[in-house]
């Protein structure tokens, strides 16, 4: 019997405002992982400025994807394919990496594979873990995400839940600035949120009642934005670290409480997390607690993982790779791009699914 043989995927990320490239093997082995972080470039404006964005991503892309083959050791024709981000995003920036990837893919005479940017986050997961196979519930929370799902199978998922407004990493984002601490948020807040009290303040936890596994921050957000401006108001010193504490409990309480009943009704025996809001501590410490209480299995990507990298793509481009999965040269970037055409919305029981369904 002939051996099997590798596949050498390069991946290439530029859907926000980190311009990526990695070279990962058979979806779980990274060789390379390069990341080129235009957080510098926003801090100043106190967000990310889409415009800037492109042109940054222009400028750093060739060097990241030279970077990524020489790291890992290979050249364009050591690879099987190049994976892509195409979706969702920011339409400019997602331009940068498609157009790169579709250039290079026919040039070198490469398969190309365009990559559901969340389907990526999802992915980081079986970097972290080589063992992990679904099936498995996730927890996506991002900046401009928040979705719970049932991952059937590998690039195939049940959505369970998702944001009615804000992404629970937006919400970190916004209640960072009105605290003053910042662009990015998340980090910002969760650094605060350590040396707070998380019971100071109870702020609301929105439950939606005809779908109990959508989340809602909106409410949350406007608690804790009405809070600051009352105290700035009256005068009141502003309890930065007790309101950073008090928020990040109100959303990490949700998001947990979420994803484990997801996990009791869907049957499922693993849990993981991605997108960048798994990068916070007090997530990553709770939903182990809770997980571990259920005798389940946790699974959470290092921090490198969670935020956006290349890697995520190269592993969710190789599990579309060896499923036939191939784009055409006239792929474009899709900024609104659902989590795929195989999206289906999760009904009650575990064989009951609907495709297609929003
Ligand atoms: O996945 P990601 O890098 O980009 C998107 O796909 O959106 O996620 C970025 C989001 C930002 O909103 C950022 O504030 C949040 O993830 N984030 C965090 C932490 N690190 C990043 N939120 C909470 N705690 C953190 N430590
Ligand atoms: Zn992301």
């Amino acid at each position: 019997m002939s051996e099997k043989k590798d596949i050498t995927i390069l991946a290439i990320e530029s859907s926000c405002d980190e311009t990526a490239a990695a070279v990962v093997r058979n979806g779980r082995h990274v060789m390379s992982d390069i990341i080129s972080s235009q957080v510098p470039v926003h801090v100043k404006y106190g967000g990310v400025v889409p415009e800037i964005a492109s042109r940054k991503h222009i400028e750093a892309i060739t060097g990241c994807v030279d970077g990524a083959l020489k790291e890992a050791g290979v050249t364009l024709k050591d690879l099987d394919g190049v994976a892509v981000t195409y979706g969702p995003g920011l339409v400019g920036a997602l331009l940068v990496g498609v157009g790169f990837a579709k250039s290079l893919a026919f040039a070198a005479d490469l398969p190309l594979v365009g990559v559901h940017h969340i389907d990526g986050h999802i992915s980081a997961n079986y970097i972290e873990d080589e063992t992990l196979k679904p099936p498995f519930v996730c927890l996506v929370a991002s900046g401009g995400h928040s979705n719970l799902v049932y991952v059937r199978d590998y690039g195939v998922y049940d959505i369970l839940g998702q944001t009615r407004d804000d992404a629970a990493g937006e919400a970190f984002d916004k209640v960072s600035r009105a605290l003053g601490l910042g662009y990015p948020g998340g980090p910002a807040v969760d650094r605060a949120a350590r040396e707070g009290d998380p019971d100071a303040y109870e702020f609301p936890r929105a439950k939606i009642p005809d779908a109990s596994y959508d989340f809602s921050f909106s409410g949350l957000k406007s608690a804790v934005l009405n809070l600051i401006n009352h105290a700035k108001m009256s005068g009141e010193e502003l309890r930065v670290a007790n309101i950073a504490a008090s928020f990040e409990k109100a959303v990490v309480d949700v998001l947990v409480e979420h994803t484990v009943r997801a996990a009791d009704e869907t049957g499922a025996k693993i849990v993981s997390i991605a997108g960048g809001v798994a990068a916070n501590t007090r997530l990553r410490e709770c939903m182990g607690k809770a997980c571990s209480e259920r005798g389940l299995k946790y699974v959470h990507p290092s921090l490198r993982l969670c935020t956006d990298n290349a890697a995520m793509i190269g592993a969710a481009g190789y599990y579309r790779f060896i499923a036939g999965a191939r784009s055409g040269l006239d792929l474009n970037a899709e900024p609104n791009l659902p989590l795929g055409d195989r999206e289906r919305r999760f009904h009650g029981n575990m064989g009951k699914t609907r495709e297609g369904a929003q």
